[in-house]
């Protein structure tokens, strides 16, 4: 059994991280692969304010690392109401190993048991099938097209 661990990014993660957004791994993702100044600010620090403003998280990125390696990119989007949005992208020489759905579920437990979410949402081109399968594997039910995208949900266990 791999160990995968989802962690922060951290500035030296740039080279990583350019490698991770590239080739086909940006294919389904609708971008261009990443530029060597975006994958520095990518993982550049985020300034937080401080004082009497609150400044609530929109967005969490982890890295997805395995054996020391920095494998991909997982993100959970807040949106209002207690839902998320989940994404992830996987090096592409690293595809096949069961290494998105581990980081998903990880990314799940994350949203519902640390953050509180009450439900995931999460949306796939139809072309997508492997990133369908990951989200099926990891519980989500597919709902049906919105656009050109399926949706999927995911709701917390009320038990
Ligand atoms: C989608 C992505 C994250 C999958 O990563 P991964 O680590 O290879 O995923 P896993 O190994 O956990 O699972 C992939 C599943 O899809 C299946 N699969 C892969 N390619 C497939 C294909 N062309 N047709 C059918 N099934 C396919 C695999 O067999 C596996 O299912 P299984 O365990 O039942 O055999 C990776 O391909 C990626 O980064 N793609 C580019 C970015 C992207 O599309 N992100 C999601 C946007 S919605």
């Amino acid at each position: 059994m791999i160990t995968l661990a989802l962690r922060l990014l951290t500035p030296a993660d740039a080279s990583a991280v350019l490698r991770i957004y590239s080739g086909a791994s940006v294919a389904f993702l609708g971008r261009p692969a990443m530029t060597v100044h975006e994958s520095e600010e990518y993982v550049a620090p985020v300034r937080h304010r401080t004082g009497s403003v609150s400044v609530s998280v929109a967005q969490y990125v982890f890295g997805v690392e395995v054996a020391g390696d920095l494998v991909g990119v997982v993100k959970l989007g807040r949106r209002p109401g207690g839902q998320g949005r989940v994404g992830y992208v996987l090096r592409e020489d690293c595809w096949g190993r069961g290494y998105a759905t581990q980081a998903v579920q990880q990314l799940i437990t994350f949203a519902f048991v640390t953050v509180g979410l009450d439900s995931l949402g999460a949306k796939v081109h139809p072309d997508n099938v492997a990133s369908g399968r990951v989200l099926e594997k990891a519980g989500f039910t597919p709902l049906g097209m919105r656009g050109r995208m399926i949706t999927y949900r995911l709701a917390a266990s009320t038990d």
